[in-house]
């Protein structure tokens, strides 16, 4: 069976990028952001984009590429020997896991749509918007009837296959998206009179950065690039080889970046207006949007389009956890897209029953994925190419497009010498707080 790919450019990008944004940008990193003590932590990550993220991201795309395979035998077509096909496997195995948390949350952005077309969360005030999450989170029904409602929709645009779902949904949806967060964007800072929450986001205060925030600045770039799980060697395998992907890596990565801003300058204002900690945690999100939609002209209109947008925005991503999920199962199994979806569907069903019954296990997952497998598998995928690709076989397909990537040189070397022990040395510092050394404290 001829193996799908991307139809053009912008649409290559768009899903890339579909993949990249999502809740790890507007649920996921005010939060983080907010419990590391803000614009220090904001430094630290922009820091890890540029040196560590990227080069993965380009990475992944070039290996995925230059196989044209699924993640598992991308690995072992450029390695057969030794147990680099490992790398695959811990993808799908964390795609699993992600996946089932992240759809919970996703089905909490889905049920705000509805509680805003109820109109439920209209003249709440920020106590009563804070208990109506809390009431949410601890529902497990409901949080379950949401989430299976999340994965049967990514279900849906999976099954139908890479270029008439992904595709085409992911380049309609991220403009409107971005329009979107502008405008909510202006109406918080507008909230803030006293500039409390700008303040918070750009005036580093050093002192706050601890080993934890320093892990935590690098998972949630991994988290948020969709990295260290091979979802960006998949799409890199269905980008044409007439794509620059260099460049291509680098737009993805300044488009996730900018909306994790944007969602820092919409979430932090309003928060400091309304009284919410930015340190509360995972329901951040939550508990500060209904008040900016509460307060801002058309705020029901703005609100319910801006909770389907976000729904939207974590199905193109989920859409891409799926999807090495499926690819998996299409490249081991002889059956056909729609049941090899089903089968990933209903086991990601089972797991998020878990996390949706028990918020610790959320909690886990969510730290576990971004904090632990996806940077290790990071540092795996990063050695890869020294070890087992080399330069010469890295530039050329770097260069395939046909033009010529002049930082080659500072990828390599970044590659080489920088990224998988950057990861290296974070995770054994991170190792010895728990002996009580803190190198950062
Ligand atoms: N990058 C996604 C987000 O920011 O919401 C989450 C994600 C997608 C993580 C795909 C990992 C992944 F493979």
């Amino acid at each position: 069976m001829k193996r799908e790919g991307f139809n053009s450019k912008a649409g290559a990008i768009a899903a890339a990028a579909g993949s990249a944004v999502g809740l790890g940008n507007i649920w996921r990193f005010p939060y983080v952001t907010g419990e590391n003590g803000g614009a220090a932590f904001l430094l630290l990550y922009i820091f890890f984009m540029i040196l560590i993220a990227l080069p993965v991201l380009m990475a992944e795309f070039s290996i995925g590429r230059m196989t044209g395979k699924p993640v598992t035998d991308a690995f072992k077509t450029l390695s057969p020997k030794g147990y680099w096909y490992g790398i695959g496997l811990s993808g799908v195995i964390c795609a699993f896991v992600i996946m089932s948390f992240y759809n919970v949350v996703a089905g909490w952005t889905m049920y705000y749509i509805y509680l805003s077309i109820t109109g439920t969360l209209q003249g709440l005030n920020p106590d009563e918007v804070s208990q109506t999450f809390t009431n949410t989170m601890s529902d497990p029904i409901l949080s379950i009837y949401w989430m299976i409602i999340m994965l049967s929709i990514t279900g849906y645009v999976v099954a139908r296959g890479v270029s008439k779902g992904i595709e085409r949904y992911s380049k309609i949806l991220m403009p409107i998206l971005l329009i979107l967060i502008i405008l909510v964007c202006i109406r918080s800072l507008t909230l803030d009179t006293e500039n409390k929450g700008i303040t918070f986001l750009l005036s580093p205060d050093f002192s706050k950065i601890t080993m934890k925030s320093v892990l935590e600045a690098l998972g949630q770039a991994f988290f948020s690039l969709s990295l260290g799980m091979g979802t960006m060697t998949t799409y890199g395998s269905y980008i044409s080889k007439t794509q620059n992907l260099p460049k291509s890596a680098v737009s993805v990565a300044m488009i996730d970046f900018f909306i994790a801003f944007l969602a820092g300058l919409m979430i932090f204002p309003c928060a400091f207006a309304c009284g919410v900690n930015p340190g509360s945690g995972p329901g951040l999100v939550f508990e500060t949007l209904p008040n900016i939609f509460n307060q801002m002209p058309m705020g029901y209109i703005v609100s319910v389009v801006f909770f389907l947008l976000l729904s939207v925005a974590a199905v193109t991503s989920s859409i891409s956890m799926l999807e090495v999920l499926v690819d998996f199962l299409l490249s081991k199994f002889n059956i056909k897209r729609p049941r090899a979806t089903a089968i990933a569907v209903t086991l990601t069903i089972l797991l998020g029953i878990g996390c949706a019954s028990y918020s610790p296990m959320l909690d886990f997952f969510d730290n576990l994925s971004a904090n632990v497998l996806l940077p290790l598998g990071g540092f795996f995928i990063i050695l890869f190419v020294p070890l087992r690709v080399g330069a010469e076989k890295m530039r050329e397909e770097m260069e395939a497009h046909g033009g010529k990537f002049k930082l080659f040189p500072a990828f390599y070397f970044l590659a080489k010498w920088v990224a998988p022990w950057a990861i290296l040395f974070i995770f054994i510092s991170k190792m010895l707080t728990w002996i009580g050394i803190d190198l950062f404290a």
